[in-house]
């Protein structure tokens, strides 16, 4: 068992931007590049204000300000060393076009956005077996875990992402392709691997 890879080398490319692991946050996914790159790639609102919600590293806000002019992006996380880490990653952004919040789910949030993007936690603890022994020994467990069938912060974040959302507006999920059918609502789509992997909930 060894210490992965990106860890060791302390940063990760995500969409062609080098982001910082040295707090050890998750490391970024290939499946959240994919859903992130489909979402910069739609029309957005003129000086769009998003929330990415769930931020670890915050690769995912980073790669929206680099690559969607004049956006505003605040990121909410509720680990101490990831908001540091998040701080890190944006230290070349202006800071007028961002903000950190430390919030337990929406606890903290007290403004509405155009667009969430959200990966929260959500493998089931009752499938802890069939997650790689390096991703259980490096990975932080806040990350990953979310009640026995990993829907317990999924099931949150549906019930109230609509009060946080503008009018036309509206919020990305990324889940597990086995927790499709237990989410009630949104348009699905599928990951470069042709697994459904995030939701789009509109208001
Ligand atoms: C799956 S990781 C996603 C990290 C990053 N957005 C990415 O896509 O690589 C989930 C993140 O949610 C954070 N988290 C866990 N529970 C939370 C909660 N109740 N409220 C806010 N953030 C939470 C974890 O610390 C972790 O950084």
């Amino acid at each position: 068992m060894e210490l992965p890879e990106e860890y060791k080398r302390g940063f990760k490319d995500f969409l062609g931007i080098k982001i910082d692991l040295s707090k050890r946050p998750l490391i970024p996914r290939p499946e959240t590049e994919y859903w992130v790159q489909w979402f910069i790639n739609q029309d957005h609102k003129e000086k769009m204000k998003c929330l990415d919600l769930f931020s670890g590293s915050g690769c995912v806000g980073v790669a929206v300000l680099k690559n969607i002019q004049d956006s505003i992006c605040h990121f909410g996380e509720i680990d101490d060393a990831f908001l540091e880490q998040i701080k890190i990653n944006c230290s070349d952004i202006n800071s007028n076009r961002y903000r950190i919040i430390k919030t337990d789910i929406f606890s903290n949030i007290d403004e509405k956005y155009d667009y969430i993007l959200a990966n929260p936690p959500y493998v089931a603890k009752s499938r802890i077996d069939e997650v790689g022994s390096d991703v259980i020994n490096y990975e932080p467990h806040i990350a990953l875990f979310s009640g026995n069938d990993g829907m317990d912060i999924i099931n949150n974040f549906i019930d109230n992402v609509k009060d946080y959302l503008n009018e036309g507006g509206y919020a990305i999920m990324e889940f597990d392709p086995q927790q499709k059918d237990k989410i009630k609502e949104g348009e699905f789509h599928k990951d470069q691997f042709g697994e459904y992997r995030f939701v789009v909930i509109k208001k």
